[in-house]
């Protein structure tokens, strides 16, 4: 059995259940209107966090890294009845577009939107999130996971995006790796969509 990663990637996203037409119109904004589109999770990593979203169930969900809006639209589209996204970015312009689609989608009133630098705001939080989405700087991964860790539910967990990326040179996304596979304090799994998930909690 032999296939490139390119192949599973392109085979998984033609067999999963594709993105609606609000989003596929997001992607089409993203790519026309920001200089760094591949920023965006997409349609099969967006699928994958609502599946993972209504398997959960959380009532508070953390994102640092919003961009314009793909994946806590997702997100938020799989929360239970009173669940809710406090979903930071430092940046208003991405933020304002990823406001207008969940507007769209109609799910614009479980997204708390929070423009700021991540960490002032989540000197601002207590939690507990019962689900956390990293996507935001690289090189402060291990700085946001330290930053949440105490303030995750006994049964929270952690998603943590562009791990794989540490095959490509990216060396924050490496001593972020390295970081969580010493910690004794928690479990994890590497998932290979795209260019990496991974799914992080307290060791029962
Ligand atoms: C990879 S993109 C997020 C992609 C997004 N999850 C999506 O699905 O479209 C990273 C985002 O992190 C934001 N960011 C970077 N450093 C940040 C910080 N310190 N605080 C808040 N946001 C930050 C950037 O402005 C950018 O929009």
């Amino acid at each position: 059995m032999s296939f490139s990663f390119e192949e599973a990637d392109e085979y998984a996203a033609a067999h999963s259940t594709p993105a609606t037409d609000v989003l596929r119109r997001l992607g089409e904004e993203t790519e026309a209107e920001t200089d760094a589109p591949q920023m965006s999770v997409g349609a099969l990593e967006g699928a994958f966090l609502r599946f993972l979203v209504a398997l959960k169930r959380p009532q508070l969900v953390l994102e640092l890294g919003v961009f314009t809006g793909w994946s806590s639209i997702e997100m938020a589209k799989a929360l239970p009845p009173g669940g809710k996204i406090v979903a930071c970015d430092v940046n208003p312009d991405t933020t304002a577009i990823a406001r207008r689609y969940a507007e769209e989608e109609g799910v614009a009133d479980r997204i708390d939107y929070r423009v700021g630098n991540a960490f002032e705001t989540l000197e601002t939080l207590d939690g507990p999130f019962d689900l956390v989405f990293i996507d935001a700087w690289k090189p402060d991964y291990v700085d946001y996971y330290e930053a949440v860790l105490p303030k995750l539910a006994d049964d929270g967990v952690i998603l943590a995006d562009n791990t794989l990326s540490a095959l490509a040179g990216n060396e924050g996304i490496a001593t972020f790796n390295e970081h969580v596979m010493a910690d004794e304090r928690v479990e994890c799994v590497l998932v290979p969509i795209r260019d990496g998930v991974t799914l992080i909690r307290r060791r029962p």
